[in-house]
Parts: structure tokens; sequence; C-alpha cells
């Protein structure tokens, strides 16, 4: 783990452009940051998806449950579960199922199952923790249909060549019955996107800034953290937000673990993540040549976000 850290710091802060991998955020700290970003006024994103999965359950759950039987609903990085708790009462009313959640954090996995345990008592739970990528391969077959979930616009975080590569191997664990929902930040005006990545209250900016740190405490860096400013943009045409860390000045940061150093020139950036926006055309294109097709498009009531219900083709 730590060596994977630092291979990955080395190659990202020796490339052109400099970068850092968005996964290294989640520590201790980047956790209950992100939980903050989430709560802020003009972090829309979870508010529109939970408002579908509020006002809207009976229409996801009659789109992804099969006409009869039973079936596994997995949902990869659930998460805490408060939006996805909607549906599974709303599935508890009609359908026998068993809800299989997936996780990098077996900490958020453990909490998930306490808060499902006191509000759904009857609920068959299989946790699994893992990248879901990895966990993807092991769900293939039990033989019953499956409804897989991955909400919060997390796709959004791909580069599109991996959304795609992402999407084929959904594509090849799914079988003629299986539904997918994915769960997508609509492209829309940089008035509104923007801000959402960039909060007046500065947890996003503490966020971005908190790998400074983390690479200080866990590879013995030395970057002073506050000569460095969070600058984050978005490109209305091409529909996607960026993350970059910026140097206010010209410096030197050592790092004592790779036993190198990296100069940075005033105004020099790391890019640190993307947050890619959807509509149908885009979502689309990234289907490429899998068999998946847009079944339905549910949007929350200011059609900021959007939850796509895709199938397999029949052939
Ligand atoms: N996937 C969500 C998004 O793109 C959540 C997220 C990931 C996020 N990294 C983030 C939110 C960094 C704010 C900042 O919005």
């Amino acid at each position: 783990m730590i060596e994977q850290f630092k291979a990955d710091v080395a190659n990202g802060l020796s490339a052109t452009p400099k970068s850092l991998l968005s996964k290294y955020f989640y520590d201790e700290i980047g956790d209950k940051l992100f939980v903050q970003i989430m709560h802020m006024p003009e972090y829309y994103l979870t508010d529109a998806e939970m408002e579908i999965f509020e006002h809207q359950a009976d229409k996801l759950a009659t789109l992804l449950a099969p006409t009869t039987g039973t079936f596994d609903l997995i949902e990869l990085g659930a998460g805490d579960g408060t939006k996805t708790v909607h549906l599974l009462k709303e599935l508890q009313k009609h359908r026998e199922f068993c809800y299989k959640p997936i996780d990098i954090s077996s900490h958020a996995l453990a909490s998930l199952k306490d808060f499902l345990q006191s509000e759904l008592p009857d609920l068959k739970v299989e946790t699994q923790q893992g990248d879901y990528f990895e966990v993807l391969k092991g769900i293939a077959d039990n033989g019953n249909p499956k409804a897989i979930l991955f909400l919060g616009s997390n796709m959004g975080n791909m580069l599109d060549h991996n959304a795609k590569r992402f999407l084929s191997s959904l594509d090849n664990a799914m079988n003629a019955e299986d539904k997918l929902l994915l769960g997508l930040d609509l492209k829309k005006k940089r008035e509104v996107v923007l801000p959402a990545y960039n909060d007046a209250a500065g947890i996003t900016k503490a966020f971005n800034l908190n790998l400074l740190t983390r690479i200080n405490n866990e590879l013995g860096g030395n970057f002073d953290v506050d000569s460095f400013e969070h600058a984050p943009e978005y490109n209305e045409e091409e529909g996607v937000a960026k993350s970059y860390i910026r140097s206010k000045v010209d410096q030197e940061v050592r790092i004592d673990s790779l036993g190198e150093s990296y100069y940075f020139e005033k105004g020099e950036r790391i890019h640190m993540e993307i947050s890619r926006k959807y509509n149908e055309e885009i979502l689309n294109a990234i289907l490429g040549d899998t068999s998946l097709v847009l079944q339905e498009v549910i949007k929350d009531s200011k059609n900021l976000f959007a939850d796509f219900i895709l199938t397999k083709q029949s052939t």
C-alpha cells in the first residue's frame, strides 16, 4: 500500500503536467472532509439524487426488479446508504431480494449494516469489501437476476476511456435480464457546476490540500501547504470539472522517502481530479459498442441530476 502510494506520487510529480491520484484523498481527515462537502449548500448533487430516491422510488423499483422471482441488488461504492434506503423500503413492500453493497471502506460497510439493521430489520444484506473493479469479477453468477447501482456521479470521476472500460466490464458481468442504474450529474452551466467544487466555506479546498499534508505525514514531504491554492475549472463545452492545486510561488519541495525534490514554478498546477458531467448523447458515446442501451432517464425536479437506467440490448 505505502509502496504503491510512493510510486504513484513519484510518477505524478515527475510528470509534465504534474498530477496526483484522487484515490489518495481518502485518509481519515479526507473521509470527514468529503462528508462535509456533501452537505455544503453549493454541492447540489447529493440533494438532487436524494430527491429522486425519495420521490420516485416506486418508479426505480419497477424498472430495476425483474417481473417475478428473487434478485440481487448490488451497489458499487455504497457509502452510507441514505439514498438507497428509500429504494430498499419500496422494494421490500413487494419483492424478495438480497441487497449486496460493495465498498472500499470496511468502516463504511459496518456502519451501513447497522443503519439498515435498524431501518429494515428483515432485509437480507451481504456486504463485500473491496475495490469495485476487483469485486466486479466476483459478482457474476449465482443464477439470480441482478440490478446494479452506481450512484453519486462516481463514474464522473473516471476519464472517458476508463468509464468506457468500466462499462464494458459491467456489460460482460451482466446477463440479458439484468439492469444497471448510473447516477450521473448533468452537463449544465458553469455558474451552477463550479461552485459545487469550490464551496465558499473552503471545504473542497481543504479536501484537496489535505493530500499534500498526507504526503508530508506519510512520505516525509515538506510541502508548505499555505503556499498552494485550490484552483478548480469547468469548461462548459466539454462538460468536465477539473480540480487543480496551484503553487503561489517558485519553490522546491523535498519528499524524503522518495529521495527526491520537485520544483514548482509560480502558477504551476497539480492536476487532482475530474468530474465529468453527462447527458444522453455523451453517455451513448461512452457506451460505444457495448450491448448496454438506455432504457429510461429519471431526473430530479430541477433537472440537475439523472439516474440513467440501462439494459442489455436484446439481439
Ligand atoms: N463523484 C462526486 C462528484 O464528482 C463526488 C466527488 C468525488 C467529489 N470527488 C470529489 C466532490 C471532490 C467534491 C470534490 O462530484
